[in-house]
């Protein structure tokens, strides 16, 4: 089969022909129509996974999919052949990816039914950004009337983070720089937009001189954010903490990993089926046009999807 892949640490992703793969006891084989970059995908072609996950070379990339079951390993009975499923590639080893026409997964990790009125390419788009939108958000525990400022907003992250924040209320302030990522970013519901290139920190005084509720950082620098929130607030953060990084603060910080569980995964489907939160794919690659994507990746408006078949 065709798959895009990463030969060794640091190596381009490449298109090659790779041996199918056969799903082990409790695994789905599952036919991919469609995935999307995120920025872990670069992580992983960078070899900048190297010592955090094991790989076995060729790494197929891409952490998304959507697609057919089209086979199940021993045991798996939660799905059956022909379901349409998506989700997130949850193998603790790097070594299959979404960028492929085949892939198998846990049935019991990652996987969800597609529900009716929602496309493949838009599953297919979903899983990693939404998850850890999803998880971003619910730390900080928005109150409707809030003030929630997004760095990073303009991202596959953040454009899903300003649709599930403004969604319980809050007003959002979101980072972008001006033109069309400003517009975008206005058009998923931020009510007010700053230019990161020339500094968050007096624009957002500006705007709110109190401090805001909340920060969601999904890029940028992290403690000049910090500053901008009102004492006792809450930041949250898909990049990690550093130890200490803000000791004497009173903010309370969530480093947030996108879980890949199936309650997660089907509410998104589900309001996305329901069209209350969107998909926001902005560039369309072929699984040949992969490679150009992960070049073009840096600049990309919201979400890069990967059609396959
Ligand atoms: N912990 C987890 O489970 C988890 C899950 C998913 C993602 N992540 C991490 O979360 C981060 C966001 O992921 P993503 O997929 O949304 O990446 P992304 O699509 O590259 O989004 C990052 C966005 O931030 C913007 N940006 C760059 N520098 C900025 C700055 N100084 N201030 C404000 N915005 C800035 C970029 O805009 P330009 O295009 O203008 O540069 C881009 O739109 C990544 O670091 C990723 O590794 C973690």
């Amino acid at each position: 089969m065709r798959a895009v892949v990463t030969e060794a640490y640091g190596s381009p992703p490449v298109l090659r022909d790779v041996p199918e793969p056969k799903p082990g006891p409790g695994e789905l084989l599952v036919r991919v129509r469609a995935s999307s970059l995120n920025a872990f995908d670069l992580s992983v072609a960078g070899g900048m996974a190297k010592g955090m996950m094991e790989h076995r070379f060729p790494v197929i990339l891409g952490r998304d999919f959507a697609g057919t079951v089209e086979a199940l390993g021993e045991g798996a009975k939660l799905f059956a052949a022909g379901d349409a499923v998506f989700g997130v590639v949850a193998k603790t080893v790097l070594a299959e990816g979404g960028f492929a026409e085949l892939v198998t997964v846990p049935e019991a990790t990652g996987v969800a039914l597609i529900p009716r009125g929602m496309d493949a390419v838009q599953a297919g788009a979903l899983g990693v950004a939404g998850l850890a939108a999803l998880a971003s958000v619910s730390a900080i525990e928005p109150r409707a009337g809030q003030v929630v400022l997004i760095s990073g907003a303009t991202g596959g992250v953040g454009s899903f983070g300003v649709q599930l924040a403004t969604r319980r209320g809050t007003q959002v302030i979101a980072t972008a720089r001006p033109g069309e990522a400003e517009d975008f970013v206005r058009d998923l519901g931020a009510s007010d937009v700053v230019d990161y290139v020339t500094g968050v920190g007096l624009q957002v005084r500006a705007l709110r001189p109190g401090g805001v509720d909340a920060v969601l950082h999904f890029a940028g620098d992290a403690t000049v954010l910090a500053d901008l929130i009102v004492p006792g607030g809450r930041l949250a953060t898909t990049l990690g903490l550093g130890h200490d990084q803000f000791a004497g603060r009173d903010l309370t910080a969530v480093a947030v990993m996108a879980e890949p569980a199936e309650p997660a995964l089907n509410g998104l489907a589900a309001v996305v089926a329901q069209r209350l939160l969107r998909v926001p794919i902005t560039r369309t690659y072929a699984l040949d046009e992969v490679p150009r994507a992960f070049a073009e990746f840096a600049g990309t408006l919201g979400k890069a999807a990967v059609v396959i078949v």
